[in-house]
């Protein structure tokens, strides 16, 4: 296990041509002394290009997605052995945009994370609710049966970090408050002791939704929260790096 550090990751989705490049390279420019890891997902057409040219620096690459099997006969889809051998070390799974846009259920996404680790890459676990969910008082019961279902018992002894983004905090803006960000992690912290033991206790919690460098102190200093993934504001190295100073 690695130490439980804090990690902030980029997640671009699908923004980024060859040009982006140079946003990244100036986060690698710009990082300094910090004490998180740092780690950008970008398009998967980018993963190759974007490791070389971060090699040896500090920033990591990560894929926004893999398939669960190996190879075969998956038009379109991405094996996380692929993206091992372009060179990224994480990938995010579950992401509320494939589960809501692809029908991905918490099985597959627990079969994405076994494949993450069958390939050796650290997966990054999302998890989240809707409006619908939150208003709805079931906020807490949502999110705990994510876990507990897209969490694979393999997990147990390897690096991994689950990401908590509710749906209504993604591109929106929104942000919930300091007391709800603790309140779900701190109920994510519960499934994971329970499912896991010491390497749930040390896995970090990232906090995902309108992370921005004028709230990340803030959401970044809330009990259980072990660092952010960050959309739009990741697009900009200056954005990004004043995320990443908020550690
Ligand atoms: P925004 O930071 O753009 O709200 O996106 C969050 C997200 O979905 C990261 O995976």
């Amino acid at each position: 296990m690695t130490q439980p550090v804090p990690l902030i990751a980029g997640n671009w989705k699908m923004n980024g041509l060859a040009a982006a490049m140079d946003e990244a390279r100036a986060v690698a420019a710009g990082l300094g002394a910090t004490p998180a890891r740092v780690a950008i997902c970008p398009p998967a057409t980018l993963v190759e290009r974007l490791a070389r040219a971060l090699a040896g620096g500090a920033v990591l690459v990560g894929g926004q997605d893999c398939h669960p099997k190996a190879s075969g006969a998956f038009t379109g889809d991405v094996a996380a052995e692929m993206l091992a051998d372009a060179g990224a070390s994480l990938v995010i799974v579950g992401h509320s945009e494939r589960r809501a846009g692809y029908g991905e259920t918490d099985a597959v996404v627990a079969d994405k994370a076994r494949a993450a680790l069958r390939a050796g890459l650290e997966p990054i676990v999302c998890v989240g609710e809707t409006l619908a969910e939150r208003e709805g008082g079931r906020a807490l019961a949502v999110v705990s049966e994510q876990a507990r279902g897209s969490l694979p018992a393999k997990l147990a002894g390897r690096d991994f970090c689950v990401a908590y983004e509710p749906v209504w905090a993604i591109g929106t803006g929104l942000t919930p408050t300091t007391p709800q960000i603790e309140e779900v992690h701190t109920a994510i912290r519960a499934v994971l002791v329970e499912m896991f033991g010491e390497t749930g206790r040390r896995a970090p919690i990232l906090y995902g939704g309108s992370v921005k460098p004028a709230n990340a102190a803030e959401i970044l200093h809330a009990a259980e929260v072990g660092g952010a993934l960050v959309g739009g504001a990741s697009l900009k190295a200056e954005d990004f790096l004043g995320i990443i100073r908020g550690v």
